[in-house]
């Protein structure tokens, strides 16, 4: 698996292993196999409510965490609590310090708590620091303040919604896509796409590892989520072939911008940051 160099120096794998959804037993055992089976980047949230059992899956691997690349997220209704929230997060996955860590909705008070953030990076208990689901807009408004940058901006990101306007914004300052919902989490139309099955039978590879191949060769650093032992091991054999570019832009046609999770941003302006959990109650 390759490495990508982010813009402080670190570097993160460009595959790593989803856990939105998946419950605190499959998520124990999937970072175990996964860690276990060669994957060094796990992605998890606060809100995902598995970070806990995602600890427990880190060390019965007994992979060393300083090999590990791991992210977690904190959602608004947190931001003008970041010191205490890094505490809890850190605490919950039993970790020392946190790879990455992402504001993980653009809404709330986002200038206090990237400015905490960045007081957690210089403590040393976060490595690098990021956003999640930032628009252009949001990233330039954050730039005017931010003394570190983010590394990356993790969004929905699959066939159907390319983020090419979003791609090549953010690769002039150095900051890279990370594509959640790699699979457009397996829907139907997207999954039935003719193409998928002509290209499957050429290269001799499932439909999902030519959706994998493909956000690779875009540049994408991408997150599959899956409870299964065999799909984890299918989502990173994707190194043994390449799309050529007559393919690639095949699969150019199909964005529609189309998202299949979201909220319409005047309702997650008022909502997302009203939103709170009880985190200690997870497994
Ligand atoms: N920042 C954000 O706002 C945000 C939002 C959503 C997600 N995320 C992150 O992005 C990750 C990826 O998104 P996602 O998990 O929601 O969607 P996804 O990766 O697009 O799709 C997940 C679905 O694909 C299936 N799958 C995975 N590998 C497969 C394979 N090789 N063959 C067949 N089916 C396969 C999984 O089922 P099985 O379990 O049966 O394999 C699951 O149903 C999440 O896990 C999470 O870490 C971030």
């Amino acid at each position: 698996m390759k490495n990508i160099r982010l813009n402080n120096g670190y570097e993160i794998p460009e595959i790593g292993l989803g856990t939105f959804r998946l419950t605190p037993d499959e998520a124990e055992h999937a970072v175990e196999f996964a860690l276990k089976s060669g994957y060094r980047h796990i992605d998890t949230a606060n809100v995902y409510m598995n970070e806990k059992a995602v600890g427990r899956g880190i060390k019965k691997s007994g992979v060393p965490r300083e090999e590990i690349f791991l992210t977690s997220k904190v959602f608004p209704g947190y931001f003008k609590k970041i010191p205490q929230v890094v505490q809890d997060t850190l605490k919950r996955l039993d970790v020392e310090y946190l790879d990455l860590f992402l504001l993980h909705q653009p809404y709330g008070d986002i200038q206090k708590a990237w400015q905490d953030l960045e007081k957690e990076v210089e403590a040393g208990r976060i490595r690098s620091i990021g956003v999640s689901n930032f628009s252009e807009k949001d990233i330039d408004k954050l730039l005017t303040y931010a003394k570190i940058k983010p590394v990356l901006n993790q969004v929905e990101c699959h066939p159907y919604h390319h983020q090419d306007a979003l791609r090549e914004h953010h690769q002039k300052l150095g900051i890279e896509i990370e594509a959640w919902y790699p699979l457009g989490s397996m829907n139907k139309d997207l999954m039935n796409e003719p193409l998928w099955e002509e290209l499957s039978k050429k290269y001799n590879k499932s439909k999902v590892q030519i959706i994998l191949r493909w956000h690779l060769q875009k540049g994408n650093i991408l997150i599959p989520g899956t409870r299964k032992e065999d799909h984890i091991l299918a989502n990173k054999d994707i190194y043994d072939f390449e799309l050529t570019q007559e393919e690639m832009d095949l699969i150019a046609q199909m964005d529609k911008g189309k998202k299949f999770l979201g909220w319409p941003h005047f309702l997650g302006k008022i909502l997302i940051p009203m939103l709170r959990f009880n985190f200690d109650k997870q497994k």
